[in-house]
């Protein structure tokens, strides 16, 4: 776990994602595209990650303590709802990676080599905006977020439309030539 406002990734383990998504970002000339969400690359001035997270049940709960953590360091865990929200929409990204990585028997359902999918959360922030990323190594077969509009009587389907209810705005990003995707939901902090 990184301590807030440390550059991602601190671990070693994870350190060749941040490069790669950094290498790619630039090269594809992403950045000046995408106006205040520049995929990769955070020229936002409070920073802080967790990650590798091996996908699994804990995993949300590991993602909202951490945001919880790193929110409180920066001083906005109070800003209006800044907090309860924050924890929501990590909760909803997080648990959407562990589900797709789950098997309907509830056992992890591991990737070529025996591996167990792993997610990353980002946060940043200008104090402003708060950026939550969160990226998986899911295969490309699990598909990508969509909004769905399940009916009444339907159990599941509404987490992103709740993360699109209390977002500013959210999307998904895919670094070209990278096995990893980013969600993403810019919340308002004051
Ligand atoms: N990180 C992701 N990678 C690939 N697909 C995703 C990802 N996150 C969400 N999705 C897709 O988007 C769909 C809608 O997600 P959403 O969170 O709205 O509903 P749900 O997870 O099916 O149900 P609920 O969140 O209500 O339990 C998911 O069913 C899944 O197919
Ligand atoms: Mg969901």
């Amino acid at each position: 776990m990184n301590a807030p406002g440390m550059l991602f990734p601190h671990s070693k383990a994870a350190r060749p994602l941040a490069v790669e998504v950094l290498l790619a970002a630039h090269s594809a000339r992403l950045a000046p595209a995408w106006g205040r969400h520049w995929p990769g690359v955070h020229p936002w001035p409070l920073f802080s990650a967790l990650g590798p997270v091996g996908a699994l049940p804990t995993a949300p709960g590991l993602a909202r303590a951490f945001t919880a953590m790193v929110l409180g360091g920066w001083d906005l865990a109070r800003a209006g709802d800044l907090g309860e929200v924050s924890a929501l929409v990590v909760s909803e990204l997080a648990t959407n990676v562990v589900q797709l990585a789950t098997g309907s028997d509830g056992s992890p359902r591991y990737q070529a080599g025996g591996r167990l999918t792993q997610l990353w959360l980002r946060l940043m922030s200008d104090r402003v905006l708060l950026q939550v990323e969160v990226w998986d190594d899911l295969p490309a077969s699990a598909g990508v977020p969509a909004l769905r509009r399940p009916a009444a009587e339907e159990e599941h389907g509404r987490g992103l439309a709740i993360v699109d209810e209390l977002s500013h705005s959210w999307g998904c990003d895919q670094v070209p030539g990278l096995p990893a995707k980013s969600v993403w939901a810019l919340l308002k902090a004051r």
